[in-house]
């Protein structure tokens, strides 16, 4: 279980989260959605020890990750996949996951090649593709290379920064699909953000709504999406 609480993450004394509390259930997918500027990308970069808080907890099961290092908490299971499909674009694709195996927990002999194996086969396209420079890949692929880097850290928690932003509808509900597939086969524990509500409301059990870096609706995700007045407040459609 992951267990936020009252925390609250400054710029400049601006409050970009303003006391979030919330809970994600493992084995479950958790979205956050809200506007844009609403504190998302914060709240997942506080979560990963990107930005540090300046009051409040986040805890991992029984372990208190709020003023852990960065490698500390990626070796405790969690891993980020930020916003804007961020490869390397001169690596080639193999390389770029090979790079996600560098804060594994346990680097055991062959361990590495395994994980490796597990993301090609969930897209085959990447396989395809793993001598290619990661900069010769559409969007989709792109998004797909970042999820498979962050998986290759064997992560308990994903996290996820708008995986379908700038992508076809077609391609963002594919990407999604995976996401979705692979938590109900693994376990996988994931936290998504989105800023388009719907498609992350379609596969999410419980969703997160935030304005303005507080929490105003914490709803099991099938009654957040039947909630059209929500919508019309804080999402603004
Ligand atoms: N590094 C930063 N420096 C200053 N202000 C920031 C920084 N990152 C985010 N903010 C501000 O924090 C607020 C929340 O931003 P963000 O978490 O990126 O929102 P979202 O991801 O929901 O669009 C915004 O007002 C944004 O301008
Ligand atoms: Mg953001």
């Amino acid at each position: 279980m992951l267990e936020i609480t009252d925390l609250v993450t400054e710029f400049d004394s601006v409050k970009a989260l303003n006391g979030i509390t919330f809970q994600a259930k493992p084995g479950l997918i958790t979205t956050v959605i809200g506007a844009n500027g609403a504190g998302k990308s914060t709240l997942l970069r506080t979560i990963s020890g990107l930005e540090r808080p300046t009051t409040g907890s986040i805890k991992w099961f029984d372990q208190e990750l709020t003023h852990k290092s960065v490698e500390a908490i990626v070796r405790s299971g969690i891993a980020q996949v930020p916003e804007g499909h961020a490869v390397i674009s001169q690596l080639s694709v193999a390389e770029n996951i090979e790079l996600g195996g560098l804060f594994r927990r346990r680097i055991a002999r062959g361990d590495l090649a395994i994980a490796t194996r597990e993301v090609y086969e969930l897209f085959p396209i990447l396989y395809e593709r793993r001598n290619e420079p990661a900069g010769s890949l559409s969007g989709g692929e792109r998004q797909m290379l970042a999820i498979s880097r962050a998986l290759v850290s064997r992560p308990k928690l994903l996290l996820l920064d708008e995986p379908s932003l700038g992508l076809a509808p077609l391609i963002s509900a594919q990407i999604i699909n995976i996401v979705n597939q692979l938590c109900r086969s693994t376990g996988l524990t994931v936290l998504l953000v989105e800023q388009n509500a719907n498609t992350a409301l379609a596969v999410a059990d419980h969703g997160i709504l935030l304005s303005l870096g507080k929490v105003v609706a914490d709803l099991p995700a099938k009654i957040m999406i039947a909630d059209s007045s929500l919508r019309a407040a804080y999402l603004g459609y």
